[in-house]
């Protein structure tokens, strides 16, 4: 039985002040976390001290929405993987598409970032997913596959399991249409078919594989309660503490 794994990533909302009123309102609720429930906060990088600690000693991790994949250096505006870390950074989202359509990033600068991760310790959260146009021209595995292989490149068995898979479809995001949950379970089989076939079935059937994209209180339970969806990557509804607790909550049932 894999566990269930539930990442708000907060994307660019909420300032100190906002940070510090949503964290609370989450905390106010903690104790409602189903058992076998992980609950992932992924502030803005201006919120990760604050939120580190609000969190200390409770039941919900932290993790960064992005990461460079050098130690150190003239990269002005980046983030290193050991800042993250000494914030109380956990986790990391890795290749969002926003990331990857919106700033350009490639696989091989995906792959360099998940490798550090994993060295550095810290679990990242892959994101992959087809947009609209791609799905449309029945093109998606192969999207997916590219995507997985370029940014699994060099990562070893052991420490890919580590890793969580995040299944976005580009589509979904923002739009208020999620993936039906046969859609996502029909990629996230693909998804768990690709680790199999890179590494082994034993792998496959540990890694955690989320969907995202518009997962809504109302959509929630049944998406989760799908064979194989194990877990969400909540966007919008993760910036208001009842809606984000509802979907935690949705992932016990
Ligand atoms: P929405 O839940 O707002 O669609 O965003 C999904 C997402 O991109 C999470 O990373």
């Amino acid at each position: 039985m894999r566990p269930k794994v539930i990442a708000g990533n907060w994307k660019m909302n909420k300032d100190a002040d906002e940070s510090v009123e949503l964290i609370n309102g989450l905390i106010t609720r903690s104790g409602e976390i189903p058992n076998g429930v992980t609950v992932i906060l992924c502030p803005p990088f201006t919120s990760l001290a604050i939120a580190q600690r609000l969190l200390d000693g409770g039941p919900m991790a932290l993790g960064g929405q992005n990461m460079h994949y050098e130690d150190e250096g003239a990269f002005t505006g980046e983030i290193s993987a050991g800042m993250l870390k000494s914030v109380g950074c956990t986790f990391v989202i890795i290749g969002h598409s926003e990331r990857r359509q919106i700033f350009g990033e490639t696989n091989d600068a995906i792959n360099k970032k998940v490798k550090k991760a994993l060295s550095a310790g810290l679990r990242p959260i892959i994101c992959v997913g087809e947009t609209l146009e791609e799905r449309e021209r029945g093109v998606t595995e192969q999207v997916i596959n590219v995507q997985l292989k370029g940014a699994l490149q060099d990562v070893s068995e052991n420490e890919v399991s580590r890793a969580i898979i995040a299944y976005e479809p580009v589509w979904a995001i923002g739009t208020g249409k999620n993936a039906t949950p046969e859609q996502a379970a029909d990629v996230h089989n693909y998804i768990r078919k690709i680790i199999g076939q890179f590494y082994s079935w034993a792998t496959a059937e540990r890694i955690i594989i989320q969907y995202g994209g518009s997962v809504k209180p109302e959509n929630a339970r049944s998406l989760l309660a799908t064979d194989g969806i194990d877990g969400a990557l909540v966007g919008g509804a993760c910036l208001k503490p009842d809606s984000f607790m509802e979907i935690v909550m949705a992932a016990g049932s």
